[in-house]
């Protein structure tokens, strides 16, 4: 004998449940009704699309600037050796470039002892130079077969100045070192991301490459002018460069950090009522650091991200959500009124 049944399955986890499977089943009376859910609880997940993974594993990134802006090699987290460790901690191999050699040798060695011998290779780069960049690339396929993310993370404060009194030719440093450099890099990247098989219905696609912005290419404020320029110019190329690289399956987005303390911040001597006023500029009220703008880029550069492409993203404890006059302004009109 068979009775008709509606079986809500619940989500296990949350606390209040929320119904996530209906079926309408023909089901034999003398069937345990447990048996039962945990059959038809299978059957739903197996056919759910196919669900992204979080794990790197046998991809191969590059990581520009993945030693660390401060004086000494074995000092400071930047944001360029925090992307190359946690890169290697979902499974990556690594390529760490840097202009200095021993700062990115020294990167190289905390991945190999944390994660494996052979996990990640160190290679002296000026990202500024078509040449190193050419063979930046080769050097990743030579040594692990393949490329699939490159993270375009150099970047430097560049000149001071406002238009008039900036130095023109430091103008065109500034603008070579922060922004052409992602293109040279691109340039030979693309190429070998191309070279990744497209699985029919993967999940993975060719190629990520996430460029590192800023926050001062978002809004104005900043005193000099070279650096929120080239930092807008990498917003809106990493947005003309995923139109131009979908249709091979190689996704390009942005990451804008906020004010984050890294050696690059720290190397110019931060007086500490400006590194509390940094901190407290956020909605957040919280300082932010190398691995905050890491975790990020690992996100975007993984499966997770697979239907992200072109997109810009403030990691910067919500600086950019408001806007601090109109904020203080409605602090007053919330505070208690004056008796
Ligand atoms: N620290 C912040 O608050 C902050 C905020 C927003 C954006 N950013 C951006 O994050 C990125 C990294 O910043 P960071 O604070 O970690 O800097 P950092 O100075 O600590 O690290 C940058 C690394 O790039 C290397 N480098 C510089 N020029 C190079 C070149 N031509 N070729 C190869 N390597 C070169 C340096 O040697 C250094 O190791 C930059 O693009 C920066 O603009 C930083």
């Amino acid at each position: 004998m068979y009775f008709c049944t509606i079986f809500l399955f619940y989500a296990s986890s949350g606390e209040s449940p929320s119904p996530a499977v209906h079926y309408l089943a023909l089901v034999p009376s003398n069937v345990e009704f447990t048996s039962i859910s945990k059959m038809s609880t299978m059957t739903a997940i197996t056919a759910f699309p196919p669900r992204p993974s979080r794990s790197l594993q046998n991809k191969v990134a590059i990581v520009t600037g993945s030693g660390s802006g401060s004086n000494s090699p074995s000092e400071g987290l930047g944001n360029g050796r925090a992307t190359a460790i946690l890169l290697a901690e979902a499974g990556a191999n690594i390529v760490c470039a840097d202009l200095s050699l021993p700062s990115a040798q020294h990167t190289v060695s905390l991945i190999n002892a944390e994660f494996g011998a052979g996990r990640a290779i160190a290679v002296q780069a000026d990202v500024t130079s078509a040449q190193d960049c050419s063979n930046l690339v080769q050097a990743a396929l030579d040594a692990y077969g393949r490329l699939d993310i490159l993270v375009n993370n150099v970047g430097v404060s560049g000149p001071p100045g406002n238009a008039v009194d900036v130095d023109p030719s430091a103008w065109a440093r500034g603008l070579e070192t922060n922004v052409s450099s992602m293109m040279l890099m691109a340039k030979y990247a693309v190429p070998a991301m191309e070279r990744n098989d497209l699985v029919e219905g993967s999940i993975a696609g060719r190629g990520s490459i996430v460029n590192i912005a800023s926050v001062a290419g978002l809004l104005g404020g900043v005193p000099m002018l070279l650096y929120p320029t080239s930092k807008g110019a990498v917003v809106n190329m990493t947005r003309a460069m995923a139109v131009h690289h979908a249709p091979m399956g190689i996704r390009v987005n942005c990451v804008c950090p906020g004010l984050l303390y890294t050696p690059m911040v720290a190397g110019h001597e931060m007086p500490p009522e400006v590194r509390e006023a940094r901190r407290t500029g956020s909605l957040l009220q919280t300082e932010g650091n190398a691995w905050d703008c890491a975790a990020a880029v690992r996100f975007l550069a993984g499966e997770e991200a697979r239907w992200i492409t072109g997109a810009v993203l403030p990691v910067d404890a919500g600086m950019t959500a408001t806007l601090p006059v109109l904020t203080g302004a409605f602090s007053t009109l919330t505070a208690d009124p004056p008796s």
